[in-house]
């Protein structure tokens, strides 16, 4: 086999893994830190509680969240052959498949990985993995528009990009770059639209009140500006945080105003992906 023929099979052998897969969803940013990991977890959880057959994959290979988020310290992933090739067997939790970089190596040691070696590790990690039948699969993306998200884009195809922002995230231009690369005549992904994170604050003593502390309306103006839908508000929240820190997500518990949020979310991208 010439190598062209080989790259051709592997591509081929990587998108089987993801051939049962309804909708892929990469949940993206312009810019770190403004809740992707948070909103790709408690989308999947949300989903999931809404009936939906769900995987979650950790697309940051420099800084995977997953572990951190769903509580698991070290994680034995067992091996499934299927003919000539060895399929991981993803990890399951709250009705979730879950994988993660983090499950096989040991992330406190920084991953010293040039970005062809990542996108490879990548595309390995998602395209490796027994994800079998699912209604979603959501990547959780580092941020930015780089080398790693063109190739899982081209890779994968994901039928929608979700992205995120906060309202004091004045770079514009970011998102705006990040918008263009998916919906680029090349790789031609679905915008589904914009979700705005830690957009106000909610004492609990006066849970009508909504504090805009960081701004109003930043999300809205930025999808209109990119003429994309705005999907929803996602508000500032010491239970989140905390929840985050304890590897249980929000959304997994019961009596949690500040996951309604991501259930809106959830039922809106249903909506948005029905056939
Ligand atoms: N709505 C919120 N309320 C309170 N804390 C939040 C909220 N959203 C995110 N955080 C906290 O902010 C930090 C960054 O969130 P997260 O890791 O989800 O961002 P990210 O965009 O995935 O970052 P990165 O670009 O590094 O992958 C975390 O400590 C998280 O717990
Ligand atoms: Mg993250």
């Amino acid at each position: 086999m010439n190598p062209f023929e080989e790259r051709k099979k592997r591509q081929t052998e990587l998108q089987s893994s993801v051939a049962g897969i309804k909708n892929i969803i990469a949940v993206c940013s312009g810019k770190g830190g403004v809740g992707k990991s948070t909103v790709a977890a408690n989308l999947a959880v949300s989903l999931a509680k809404s009936g939906c057959k769900v995987g979650l994959a950790d697309a940051d290979v420099y800084g995977p969240s997953l572990p951190t988020l769903f509580g698991v310290d070290k994680a034995e992933i067992l091996a499934h052959k299927e003919g000539e090739r060895d399929l991981m067997i993803p990890l399951e939790k709250y009705g979730i498949k879950l994988m993660s970089i983090g499950f096989l190596v040991d992330v406190s040691s920084p991953l010293m990985w040039r970005g062809p070696m990542a996108s490879n590790a990548l595309t390995q990690l998602i395209g490796d993995t027994l994800w079998g039948e699912l209604d979603y699969l959501i990547l959780d993306m580092p941020p930015g528009t780089g080398d790693i998200q063109l190739t899982l884009v081209q890779t994968f195809h994901p039928g929608g990009a979700l992205f995120v922002c906060t309202p004091q995230q004045l770079a514009v231009s970011d998102v705006r770059r990040a918008v263009n690369m998916f919906s680029n005549d090349n790789l031609q992904v679905n915008i589904l639209g914009l979700v705005e994170n830690m957009a106000y604050f909610t004492p609990k003593e006066l849970p009508e009140n909504k504090y805009y502390i960081f701004g109003k309306n930043g999300g809205k103006n930025l999808a209109e500006e990119l003429n994309i839908d705005f999907l929803g508000q996602i508000p500032v929240s010491c239970s989140l945080s905390d929840a985050n820190e304890e590897g249980v997500p929000l959304a997994c518990k019961e009596d949690s105003p500040d996951a309604d949020a991501f259930f809106e979310l959830a039922e809106k991208i249903i909506e948005k992906t029905k056939e």
